[in-house]
Protein backbone atom coordinates (compact mmCIF):
# COMPACT_ATOMS: atom_id res chain seq x y z
CA UNK A 1 0.00 0.00 0.00
CA UNK A 2 1.67 3.58 -0.85
CA UNK A 3 1.98 6.12 1.94
CA UNK A 4 -0.99 7.93 2.40
CA UNK A 5 -1.27 10.81 3.97
CA UNK A 6 -3.85 13.87 5.51
CA UNK A 7 -3.49 17.26 4.56
CA UNK A 8 -5.79 19.30 6.79
CA UNK A 9 -5.89 22.89 6.74
CA UNK A 10 -8.49 25.19 8.76
CA UNK A 11 -11.03 25.00 5.95
CA UNK A 12 -10.67 22.14 3.58
CA UNK A 13 -9.56 18.56 3.83
CA UNK A 14 -8.58 16.30 1.44
CA UNK A 15 -6.34 12.71 1.65
CA UNK A 16 -3.12 11.93 -0.62
CA UNK A 17 -1.98 9.08 -1.83
CA UNK A 18 1.55 9.18 -3.89
CA UNK A 19 2.17 6.34 -6.25
CA UNK A 20 4.35 8.23 -8.24
CA UNK A 21 7.94 6.10 -6.64
CA UNK A 22 6.36 3.40 -9.09
CA UNK A 23 7.20 5.39 -12.18
CA UNK A 24 10.55 5.28 -14.02
CA UNK A 25 12.62 8.47 -12.68
CA UNK A 26 13.61 11.06 -15.25
CA UNK A 27 16.82 10.78 -15.76
CA UNK A 28 16.61 7.05 -16.56
CA UNK A 29 13.44 7.71 -18.86
CA UNK A 30 15.24 10.94 -20.82
CA UNK A 31 18.73 9.09 -20.98
CA UNK A 32 17.03 5.93 -22.57
CA UNK A 33 15.12 8.11 -25.03
CA UNK A 34 17.88 10.36 -26.14
CA UNK A 35 20.19 7.38 -26.50
CA UNK A 36 17.29 5.19 -29.09
CA UNK A 37 18.05 5.29 -33.08
CA UNK A 38 15.40 7.93 -33.38
CA UNK A 39 15.26 10.52 -30.65
CA UNK A 40 12.56 10.84 -28.16
CA UNK A 41 11.43 11.67 -24.91
CA UNK A 42 8.10 10.68 -23.05
CA UNK A 43 5.39 12.91 -23.10
CA UNK A 44 4.61 12.81 -19.53
CA UNK A 45 7.73 14.35 -18.57
CA UNK A 46 6.74 17.75 -20.35
CA UNK A 47 4.86 18.26 -16.89
CA UNK A 48 6.66 19.34 -14.02
CA UNK A 49 5.69 22.77 -12.68
CA UNK A 50 6.51 25.07 -15.45
CA UNK A 51 5.06 22.92 -17.73
CA UNK A 52 1.60 22.02 -15.82
CA UNK A 53 2.14 26.49 -15.87
CA UNK A 54 2.53 26.40 -19.72
CA UNK A 55 -0.01 23.52 -20.28
CA UNK A 56 -2.86 25.76 -18.74
CA UNK A 57 -2.02 29.05 -20.40
CA UNK A 58 -2.30 26.62 -24.01
CA UNK A 59 -5.73 25.77 -22.77
CA UNK A 60 -6.22 29.71 -23.13
CA UNK A 61 -5.48 30.37 -26.36
CA UNK A 62 -7.11 31.95 -29.35
CA UNK A 63 -5.61 28.99 -31.47
CA UNK A 64 -6.33 25.77 -28.79
CA UNK A 65 -10.14 25.34 -29.57
CA UNK A 66 -9.94 22.15 -27.62
CA UNK A 67 -10.36 23.21 -24.14
CA UNK A 68 -12.90 25.80 -24.65
CA UNK A 69 -14.71 23.50 -26.92
CA UNK A 70 -15.09 20.84 -24.23
CA UNK A 71 -16.43 22.98 -21.15
CA UNK A 72 -18.75 24.04 -23.61
CA UNK A 73 -20.35 20.51 -24.48
CA UNK A 74 -20.34 19.34 -21.07
CA UNK A 75 -21.75 22.80 -19.82
CA UNK A 76 -24.14 21.68 -22.42
CA UNK A 77 -24.97 18.41 -22.02
CA UNK A 78 -23.99 18.38 -18.02
CA UNK A 79 -27.92 17.36 -16.76
CA UNK A 80 -28.32 14.67 -19.23
CA UNK A 81 -24.52 13.15 -18.02
CA UNK A 82 -25.98 13.82 -14.42
CA UNK A 83 -28.83 12.11 -15.18
CA UNK A 84 -26.93 8.80 -16.99
CA UNK A 85 -24.74 9.09 -13.34
CA UNK A 86 -27.11 9.11 -11.00
CA UNK A 87 -26.33 9.05 -7.04
CA UNK A 88 -23.16 8.23 -5.00
CA UNK A 89 -20.93 8.63 -8.05
CA UNK A 90 -17.34 8.25 -7.71
CA UNK A 91 -16.20 10.46 -10.26
CA UNK A 92 -12.08 9.49 -11.02
CA UNK A 93 -10.22 12.03 -12.87
CA UNK A 94 -7.13 10.38 -15.42
CA UNK A 95 -4.68 13.57 -15.86
CA UNK A 96 -6.69 16.27 -13.63
CA UNK A 97 -4.56 18.90 -14.30
CA UNK A 98 -6.27 22.19 -12.40
CA UNK A 99 -9.64 20.21 -12.33
CA UNK A 100 -11.04 22.86 -14.16
CA UNK A 101 -13.83 20.81 -16.39
CA UNK A 102 -14.46 18.75 -13.27
CA UNK A 103 -16.29 21.35 -11.74
CA UNK A 104 -18.99 21.51 -14.10
CA UNK A 105 -19.60 17.84 -13.40
CA UNK A 106 -19.44 18.39 -9.50
CA UNK A 107 -21.93 21.59 -10.02
CA UNK A 108 -24.61 19.13 -11.43
CA UNK A 109 -24.15 15.20 -9.88
CA UNK A 110 -26.44 14.57 -6.96
CA UNK A 111 -24.30 13.43 -3.74
CA UNK A 112 -21.07 12.14 -5.60
CA UNK A 113 -19.66 9.90 -2.75
CA UNK A 114 -16.03 11.32 -4.00
CA UNK A 115 -13.69 12.72 -6.27
CA UNK A 116 -10.41 11.11 -6.99
CA UNK A 117 -7.94 13.06 -8.95
CA UNK A 118 -5.03 11.22 -10.35
CA UNK A 119 -2.11 13.68 -12.22
CA UNK A 120 1.68 13.27 -11.69
CA UNK A 121 2.17 17.21 -10.83
CA UNK A 122 1.97 16.60 -7.03
CA UNK A 123 2.32 20.40 -6.78
CA UNK A 124 -0.53 21.25 -9.25
CA UNK A 125 -2.29 18.27 -7.80
CA UNK A 126 -2.22 19.50 -4.59
CA UNK A 127 -3.06 22.90 -5.17
CA UNK A 128 -5.93 21.13 -7.60
CA UNK A 129 -7.50 19.38 -4.66
CA UNK A 130 -7.49 21.60 -1.54
CA UNK A 131 -9.44 24.50 -4.51
CA UNK A 132 -11.89 21.64 -5.09
CA UNK A 133 -12.27 20.22 -1.19
CA UNK A 134 -12.76 23.95 -0.23
CA UNK A 135 -15.81 24.67 -2.74
CA UNK A 136 -17.53 21.70 -2.16
CA UNK A 137 -17.96 21.15 1.69
CA UNK A 138 -18.70 17.75 2.57
CA UNK A 139 -17.41 15.80 -0.96
CA UNK A 140 -14.63 13.37 0.37
CA UNK A 141 -11.51 14.11 -2.05
CA UNK A 142 -8.54 11.63 -2.13
CA UNK A 143 -5.91 13.02 -4.52
CA UNK A 144 -3.71 10.49 -6.40
CA UNK A 145 -0.33 11.59 -7.48
CA UNK A 146 0.30 8.69 -10.49
CA UNK A 147 1.30 8.20 -14.15
CA UNK A 148 -2.84 7.97 -15.20
CA UNK A 149 -1.53 4.73 -16.76
CA UNK A 150 0.43 3.28 -13.69
CA UNK A 151 -0.98 0.35 -12.45
CA UNK A 152 -2.21 0.56 -8.91
CA UNK A 153 -5.69 0.12 -7.06
CA UNK A 154 -8.07 2.58 -7.03
CA UNK A 155 -9.30 3.45 -3.00
CA UNK A 156 -12.09 1.12 -1.91
CA UNK A 157 -14.85 3.43 -1.56
CA UNK A 158 -19.27 2.88 -1.74
CA UNK A 159 -20.46 4.01 -5.07
CA UNK A 160 -20.76 4.10 -8.72
CA UNK A 161 -17.00 4.77 -10.25
CA UNK A 162 -17.20 7.35 -13.08
CA UNK A 163 -13.64 7.60 -14.69
CA UNK A 164 -13.01 11.14 -16.47
CA UNK A 165 -10.68 11.33 -18.93
CA UNK A 166 -10.98 15.05 -20.79
CA UNK A 167 -9.32 16.74 -22.91
CA UNK A 168 -8.45 14.69 -25.40
CA UNK A 169 -5.26 13.17 -23.48
CA UNK A 170 -6.14 9.56 -24.45
CA UNK A 171 -5.06 11.22 -28.08
CA UNK A 172 -1.22 11.45 -26.91
CA UNK A 173 -1.28 7.67 -26.67
CA UNK A 174 -0.88 5.63 -30.04
CA UNK A 175 -4.50 3.91 -31.14
CA UNK A 176 -3.08 0.49 -29.82
CA UNK A 177 -1.92 1.99 -26.71
CA UNK A 178 -4.98 3.92 -26.32
CA UNK A 179 -7.11 0.66 -26.96
CA UNK A 180 -4.74 -1.02 -24.06
CA UNK A 181 -4.73 2.00 -21.67
CA UNK A 182 -9.28 1.73 -22.24
CA UNK A 183 -8.87 -1.75 -21.26
CA UNK A 184 -6.85 -1.64 -18.31
CA UNK A 185 -9.53 1.02 -16.84
CA UNK A 186 -12.35 -0.84 -17.77
CA UNK A 187 -10.74 -3.91 -15.31
CA UNK A 188 -10.38 -0.84 -13.12
CA UNK A 189 -13.32 0.88 -12.68
CA UNK A 190 -15.01 -2.53 -12.74
CA UNK A 191 -18.66 -3.78 -13.97
CA UNK A 192 -21.27 -1.23 -13.89
CA UNK A 193 -19.24 2.23 -14.43
CA UNK A 194 -18.61 4.51 -16.81
CA UNK A 195 -15.85 6.16 -18.74
CA UNK A 196 -16.43 9.83 -19.85
CA UNK A 197 -13.57 10.44 -22.24
CA UNK A 198 -13.37 13.83 -24.49
CA UNK A 199 -11.40 12.96 -27.77
CA UNK A 200 -10.67 16.26 -30.14
CA UNK A 201 -12.27 15.34 -34.07
CA UNK A 202 -10.53 14.99 -36.98
CA UNK A 203 -10.98 18.49 -39.04
CA UNK A 204 -8.93 20.56 -41.83
CA UNK A 205 -5.35 20.32 -41.22
CA UNK A 206 -4.61 24.47 -40.80
CA UNK A 207 -6.81 24.29 -37.86
CA UNK A 208 -5.05 21.36 -36.29
CA UNK A 209 -1.67 22.41 -37.10
CA UNK A 210 -2.37 26.16 -35.92
CA UNK A 211 -3.90 24.64 -32.27
CA UNK A 212 -0.49 22.82 -31.80
CA UNK A 213 1.87 26.34 -32.99
CA UNK A 214 0.14 29.07 -31.96
CA UNK A 215 1.55 32.59 -32.74
CA UNK A 216 2.38 33.21 -29.13
CA UNK A 217 5.01 30.79 -29.09
CA UNK A 218 3.37 29.13 -25.82
CA UNK A 219 3.37 25.56 -27.39
CA UNK A 220 6.91 25.95 -28.18
CA UNK A 221 7.74 26.89 -25.29
CA UNK A 222 5.57 24.03 -23.49
CA UNK A 223 7.31 21.65 -25.79
CA UNK A 224 10.98 23.06 -25.18
CA UNK A 225 10.46 23.34 -21.33
CA UNK A 226 11.63 19.35 -21.34
CA UNK A 227 15.23 19.95 -22.33
CA UNK A 228 14.80 23.10 -19.94
CA UNK A 229 13.71 20.80 -17.06
CA UNK A 230 16.65 18.48 -18.23
CA UNK A 231 18.87 21.03 -17.60
CA UNK A 232 16.84 21.79 -13.96
CA UNK A 233 16.92 18.52 -13.10
CA UNK A 234 19.73 16.24 -14.58
CA UNK A 235 22.36 19.04 -14.90
CA UNK A 236 22.51 18.51 -18.53
CA UNK A 237 23.67 21.84 -20.49
CA UNK A 238 21.27 21.88 -23.68
CA UNK A 239 20.87 25.29 -25.36
CA UNK A 240 17.53 26.05 -25.64
CA UNK A 241 18.81 28.82 -29.24
CA UNK A 242 19.64 25.74 -30.58
CA UNK A 243 16.47 23.84 -31.27
CA UNK A 244 13.54 24.53 -33.24
CA UNK A 245 10.14 23.30 -32.52
CA UNK A 246 8.59 21.44 -35.09
CA UNK A 247 5.01 20.45 -35.29
CA UNK A 248 3.05 19.30 -38.25
CA UNK A 249 -0.06 17.24 -39.08
CA UNK A 250 0.18 13.62 -40.46
CA UNK A 251 -2.83 12.89 -42.10
CA UNK A 252 -2.08 9.23 -43.24
CA UNK A 253 -1.59 8.72 -39.06
CA UNK A 254 -4.15 10.67 -38.20
CA UNK A 255 -2.21 12.54 -35.99
CA UNK A 256 -0.21 16.20 -34.61
CA UNK A 257 3.42 15.25 -33.97
CA UNK A 258 5.67 17.67 -31.97
CA UNK A 259 9.07 17.38 -32.22
CA UNK A 260 12.35 19.40 -31.11
CA UNK A 261 14.60 19.99 -33.80
CA UNK A 262 18.61 20.38 -33.76
CA UNK A 263 19.67 23.64 -35.84
CA UNK A 264 23.53 22.28 -36.04
CA UNK A 265 25.32 19.46 -35.24
CA UNK A 266 26.01 19.45 -31.58
CA UNK A 267 26.93 17.50 -28.59
CA UNK A 268 24.70 18.20 -25.56
CA UNK A 269 26.69 16.67 -22.06
CA UNK A 270 23.67 15.29 -19.91
CA UNK A 271 25.98 14.65 -16.49
CA UNK A 272 28.38 12.31 -17.40
CA UNK A 273 26.87 11.20 -20.58
CA UNK A 274 27.48 12.78 -24.15
CA UNK A 275 24.86 13.06 -26.98
CA UNK A 276 25.35 14.14 -30.26
CA UNK A 277 23.03 15.23 -32.18
CA UNK A 278 22.72 16.29 -36.38
CA UNK A 279 21.69 19.39 -37.84
CA UNK A 280 17.91 18.56 -38.52
CA UNK A 281 17.97 15.44 -36.54
CA UNK A 282 14.28 15.34 -34.33
CA UNK A 283 13.67 14.76 -30.66
CA UNK A 284 9.52 13.69 -31.14
CA UNK A 285 8.22 14.57 -27.73
CA UNK A 286 4.40 14.26 -28.35
CA UNK A 287 1.53 13.26 -30.82
CA UNK A 288 -2.08 14.45 -30.84
CA UNK A 289 -4.19 11.78 -32.27
CA UNK A 290 -7.45 13.12 -33.76
CA UNK A 291 -10.76 10.50 -34.82
CA UNK A 292 -13.75 10.87 -36.18
CA UNK A 293 -17.04 9.80 -33.96
CA UNK A 294 -17.45 6.42 -35.11
CA UNK A 295 -13.61 5.53 -35.50
CA UNK A 296 -13.47 6.33 -31.48
CA UNK A 297 -16.43 4.24 -30.79
CA UNK A 298 -15.03 1.14 -32.66
CA UNK A 299 -11.82 1.44 -31.08
CA UNK A 300 -13.68 1.83 -27.59
CA UNK A 301 -15.85 -1.49 -28.51
CA UNK A 302 -12.58 -2.85 -29.36
CA UNK A 303 -11.60 -2.54 -25.54
CA UNK A 304 -14.30 -4.02 -24.24
CA UNK A 305 -16.75 -1.19 -23.74
CA UNK A 306 -20.49 0.08 -24.68
CA UNK A 307 -20.72 3.10 -26.23
CA UNK A 308 -23.58 4.83 -24.39
CA UNK A 309 -23.53 8.21 -25.78
CA UNK A 310 -21.31 10.75 -27.74
CA UNK A 311 -22.10 14.57 -27.20
CA UNK A 312 -20.45 17.39 -29.80
CA UNK A 313 -20.62 21.13 -30.24
CA UNK A 314 -22.73 22.68 -33.20
CA UNK A 315 -19.09 22.91 -35.31
CA UNK A 316 -18.15 19.65 -34.61
CA UNK A 317 -14.75 20.58 -33.19
CA UNK A 318 -14.89 18.14 -30.41
CA UNK A 319 -16.49 15.09 -28.87
CA UNK A 320 -17.52 13.69 -25.82
CA UNK A 321 -17.81 9.93 -25.55
CA UNK A 322 -19.57 8.30 -22.90
CA UNK A 323 -18.63 4.77 -22.21
CA UNK A 324 -19.80 1.91 -20.38
CA UNK A 325 -17.82 -0.86 -18.89
N1 LIG B 1 -4.12 16.35 -24.79
C1 LIG B 1 -3.69 17.62 -25.32
C2 LIG B 1 -3.79 17.56 -26.83
O1 LIG B 1 -3.31 16.64 -27.43
C3 LIG B 1 -2.29 17.89 -24.90
C4 LIG B 1 -1.72 19.10 -25.56
C5 LIG B 1 -2.30 20.23 -25.88
C6 LIG B 1 -0.42 19.28 -25.99
N2 LIG B 1 -1.44 21.11 -26.48
C7 LIG B 1 -0.29 20.53 -26.54
C8 LIG B 1 0.63 18.47 -25.93
C9 LIG B 1 0.88 20.99 -27.08
C10 LIG B 1 1.81 18.93 -26.45
C11 LIG B 1 1.91 20.19 -27.02
O2 LIG B 1 -4.37 18.44 -27.41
Amino acid sequence: MPDQYHHKTARADFEFIDCKHEDQPFRAAFLEGMTADEKAIPCRYLYDERGSQLFDQICELPEYYPTRTETRILRDSARKIADLIGENAILIELGSGSSTKTRTLLNVLESPAAYIPIDISAEHLEASARSIAQDYPGLRVIAMCANYSGDYDLPDVDGRRVGFFPGSTIGNLTRDGARELLADWRKRLGPDSLMIIGVDLKKEKDQLEAAYDDAAGVTAEFITNILARANRELGADFDLSQFDYDSRYNEEAGRIEMRLRSTRDQTVEIGDKKIKLAKGEAIHVENSHKYAVDEFEKLARSAGYEPVACHTDPDRLFSLHILAT
